[in-house]
């Protein structure tokens, strides 16, 4: 039986649709039992609804505080009884009691070469300091922002030429192979977090698996 994925998003959706489209093509043994979003207009809710997805909205507008929007999110997520959540895109800090209620089974993708850049803005900062070697990484979530086990990244090369745009689309194409391909390392069984230890095929990663630029994915 395939596992309940819960995916939560603020905005295009286009890591959703990597979902989507891996679980149609045989690359994802996983249902997608909901999208969360924090923003009404987000287009991936329509992606969503497209294929058949149901989905809820929960703005932080009427909360008058984080916890309590946090204590409303975490009851929200917890109604579609995910195995696994994934972050794709979701662009609020999440409070501890919620990290705890899904540790080691909620992953999230950022796009930069972690510990390396962790927060907005990557690209522009990337290119800010005249950085060669780029790219997306998928980790754990802890209560540390962008700061858990990392598990896999893929790297791009950076051109003299890149904008903060062309370079966006090439790290977004590289994290559009690796997220779906890091669900399935987790819902076959390969993958297990317990604290900081992250192990792939029964063995403890003492750092990330890196698909260097232009490697192929699998
Ligand atoms: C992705 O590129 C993801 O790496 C980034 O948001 C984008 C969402 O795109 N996430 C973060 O910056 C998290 N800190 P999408 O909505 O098209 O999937």
């Amino acid at each position: 039986m395939s596992s309940r994925a819960l995916v939560l998003i603020s905005g295009g959706g286009t890591n959703l649709q990597s979902f989507i489209d891996a679980i149609a093509a045989g690359r994802l043994d996983a249902e997608l039992v909901g999208v969360l979003s924090d923003q009404p207009r987000a287009f991936g809710l329509q992606r969503a609804e497209r294929a058949d997805i149901p989905t809820t909205v929960l703005g932080a507008g009427g909360y008058d505080s984080r916890e309590s929007y946090d204590r409303a999110l975490q009851e929200a997520m917890l109604q579609f009884e995910p195995e696994l959540v994934l972050l794709a895109g979701f662009m609020r800090i999440l409070g501890a009691g919620l990290v705890r209620q899904f540790e080691g089974r909620m992953l999230n993708v950022h796009p930069s070469l972690l510990p390396a850049y962790r927060g907005l803005h990557t690209h522009r900062r990337v290119l800010e300091a005249g950085d060669r070697r780029h790219g997306c990484s998928i980790h754990f979530v802890t209560e540390e922002l962008d700061g858990g086990p990392v598990v896999a990244q893929a790297e791009v090369a950076v051109a003299d030429d890149d904008t903060e745009q062309t370079l966006s689309a090439r790290v977004q194409a590289r994290e559009h192979m690796l997220f779906p391909a890091v669900a399935q390392w987790f819902v076959s069984g390969r993958l297990n977090c317990v604290g900081d230890k992250v192990s792939l095929d029964g063995r403890i990663l003492s750092e990330p698996v890196v698909f260097p630029k232009e490697e192929e994915i699998v």
